[in-house]
């Protein structure tokens, strides 16, 4: 049996990471290491919270004693991390938080991971380090950091603290960056899911600036397959980068959106940008197939209409967020945007 620390489990990506290790890795047990922010749910695992090869543990790799007690707890032999702070939006907002989590939390995990004895550690990191590109081009894994936000930034800093251990202390860790994910269960502050959860309600739909910047949208399953490939295949001290092919601007997926959901463009609204936009990410991705035989398989048609699918069957689900600690970050981000006389794109 291989023992397996997923980080940020109870994350939407995390949570889709967790269902599939259990499903097709039947030798492998699973310790779920997460903090339950505002991010974290348990409700769509509440399945495999009752299976003897899932362990739940509730802590915050902030703070570094409380990773100890989960390896005293359980004999971890491979790690992959995701836990971390991921909304862009917020870290306009309140950066230090992701400051504690992202560097500080990843910098407590490397080290008690490497005295542990950790054969594996998988870094999940984002495309969003490399920073933004023009009309041309893609991200490859020799393009230079250059994060523009403070979440970014903050993943940038994670990314190098993983590359130091593995130059420094000979630790066995490899980093994956991906684009943007989409699908079943993630947090309705996203584009994707903030847009359907809108249109289903009859709300505007808050379309950042002139809505024409790019981002390369890759289903989470893809990301999924990905992450077993570069944890069971990677090499050592590697970046891999997983992208979905699949460039489209904001404005057409939000008029996807509304299509696939039957409702008019009268939703729309432009509002004002976000700070610091970047306005393109494009993702290379032939090292992860040459090296790792991964590639995005999910068309994004099919998996856009997958997705509204499973957000009409948990409704409840999200009006329950909606409902709580949501509202406030909600008013406090769209608020000035969406009042009558605040300024277009
Ligand atoms: P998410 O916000 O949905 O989930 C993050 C999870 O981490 C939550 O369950 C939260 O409770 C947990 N967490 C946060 N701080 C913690 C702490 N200090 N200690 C323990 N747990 C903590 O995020 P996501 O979209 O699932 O992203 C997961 C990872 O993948 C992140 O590292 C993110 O940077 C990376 N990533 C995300 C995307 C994307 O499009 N969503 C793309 C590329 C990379
Ligand atoms: O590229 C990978 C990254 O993708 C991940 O590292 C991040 O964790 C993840 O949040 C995502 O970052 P983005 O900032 O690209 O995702 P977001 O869903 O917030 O926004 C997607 C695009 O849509 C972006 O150009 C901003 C725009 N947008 C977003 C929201 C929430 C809007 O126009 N209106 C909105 O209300």
């Amino acid at each position: 049996m291989t023992t397996l620390l997923i980080t940020g489990g109870a994350g939407f990506i995390g949570a889709n990471l967790v269902r599939r290790v259990l499903a097709d890795r039947p030798d492998w047990n699973i310790v779920n290491l997460d903090a339950l922010t505002y991010a974290g749910d348990l409700t769509w695992l509440a399945d495999v919270l009752r299976d003897p090869r899932h362990a739940f543990e509730k802590a915050d790799l902030a703070d570094r004693a409380q990773i100890e007690t989960v390896f005293d707890r359980h004999p971890i032999d491979w790690v992959a991390h995701l836990a971390a702070e991921s909304h862009v939006d917020r870290s306009i907002l309140e950066p230090e938080v992701f400051i504690r989590s992202n560097v500080l939390g990843t910098q407590n995990l490397l080290d008690v991971a490497r005295k542990r004895g950790v054969k594996r550690f998988l870094h999940v990191s984002t495309d969003e380090v490399y920073g933004t590109l023009g009309a041309e081009g893609k991200f490859t894994e020799e393009t230079p950091l250059a994060p523009n936000s403070p979440y970014s930034a903050s993943k940038a800093a994670s990314d190098l603290l993983v590359r130091a251990a593995v130059h420094t202390f000979g630790f066995h860790a490899i980093t994956s960056r991906c684009s943007n994910n989409y699908g079943p269960r993630q947090f309705p502050e996203k584009l994707i899911p903030l847009m359907i959860a809108n249109a289903l309600d009859g709300k505007p739909l808050p379309v950042y600036g002139d809505g024409q910047q790019v981002r390369d949208w890759i289903h989470v399953d893809d990301h999924c397959t990905g992450l077993l490939a570069a944890l069971e295949r990677g090499r050592v001290g590697e970046v891999y980068n997983f992208g979905g092919e699949c460039e489209l601007p904001n404005l057409t997926v939000v008029k996807t959106l509304l299509s696939v959901l039957g409702k008019g463009e009268e939703l729309l609204r432009f509002v004002a940008d976000r700070p610091g936009h970047d306005r393109r990410y494009a993702i290379d991705c032939s090292k992860a197939k040459a090296e790792l035989g991964w590639a995005p398989q999910r068309r994004f048609d099919e998996g856009l209409r997958a997705t509204v699918r499973w957000y009409r069957e948990h409704a409840d689900w999200v009006a329950r967020i909606r409902s709580g600690a949501y509202r406030d970050y909600y008013q406090l981000q769209y608020g000035g945007r969406l009042a009558p006389g605040s300024p277009p794109g």
